[in-house]
């Protein structure tokens, strides 16, 4: 008598379960192939519209890729600040420890900035900052003017801060203060900062200081550590630098 067929042995259990498993990996793979390119180009799109936010260039409903046109990419060497074509810009270099403001161990040597352009004239340089707050890495883009030293706009993109206490940092109002600080002022090393409190009016030195967030002191030593880092001199510094000298 032939042998009944049972669906429920162990081998026919397996056989479902594994070619499942292959049939569901197919799907998931195939899926991140096709959807890759659109991921990326969505991912451009984004970094293209914070720097326009940032440039104070960004309008509702405007096409990002069109209001873009103003902007040019350039690669700087960080090591000289100057800017340079064809190189490899996952080249890492690691920070020493006593340089290293922003608590990230390591960047990259060259990095894309951006001139925000007008009648052929840069009107503000764009530059990436990244480094440790309380929590978390903040990621954003500090505006500079051509003079290498007098800063336009300072925003945050991406941190994992706490809402209502490091998030602060994310407020209209307190973005608003960048519009006019100044990076080094007479000196050659970074001067500007986040204070504890207010800044009162008048004080000396105030050019240089930014409110602190109530109750998120470390969030804002953070944003002052990482601006240090990126304008000191194993920053942007000597890039910044060459505007100064020619302004
Ligand atoms: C749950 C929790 C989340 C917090 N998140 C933050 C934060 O995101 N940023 C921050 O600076 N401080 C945060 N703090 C507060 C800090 O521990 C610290 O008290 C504060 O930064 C000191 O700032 P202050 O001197 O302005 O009060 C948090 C505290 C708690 C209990």
């Amino acid at each position: 008598m032939a042998k009944e067929f049972d669906r429920d042995s162990i081998s026919n259990t397996l056989i479902v379960a594994i070619g499942l498993s292959l049939v569901c990996s197919i799907i998931v793979s195939s899926a991140a192939i096709v959807l890759k390119p659109v991921q990326q180009k969505n991912e451009e799109l984004f970094r293209q519209q914070i720097i326009l936010e940032v440039a104070g260039l960004m309008e509702p409903d405007a096409d990002v890729t069109v209001l873009f046109e103003a902007i040019e990419e350039r690669v700087v060497d960080l090591e000289s600040g100057d800017y340079v074509e064809g190189v490899d810009t996952d080249e890492m270099v690691t920070i020493p420890d006593d340089l290293d403001l922003a608590s990230i161990g390591e960047r990259a040597r060259y990095i894309p900035v951006y001139h925000v352009m007008k009648d052929g004239e840069i009107e503000q340089l764009i530059l990436p900052v990244y480094g440790k707050g309380l929590w978390s890495t903040m990621y954003g883009y500090l505006s500079v003017a051509p003079d290498g030293n007098s800063t336009r706009g300072l925003q945050f993109y991406a941190h994992g801060e706490t809402p209502g206490l490091g998030d602060q940092m994310d407020k209209e109002d307190w973005r608003a203060q960048w519009d006019s600080k100044e990076l080094y002022g007479d000196s050659d090393q970074p001067q500007v900062r986040v204070i504890k409190g207010l800044v009162p009016d008048g004080i000396e030195g105030g050019e240089h200081m930014i409110d602190g967030m109530s109750g998120a002191t470390l969030t804002g030593n953070g944003i002052t550590g990482l601006l240090q880092y990126w304008t000191g001199s194993h920053g942007f510094g000597p890039y910044l630098n060459n505007f100064r000298e020619s302004s």
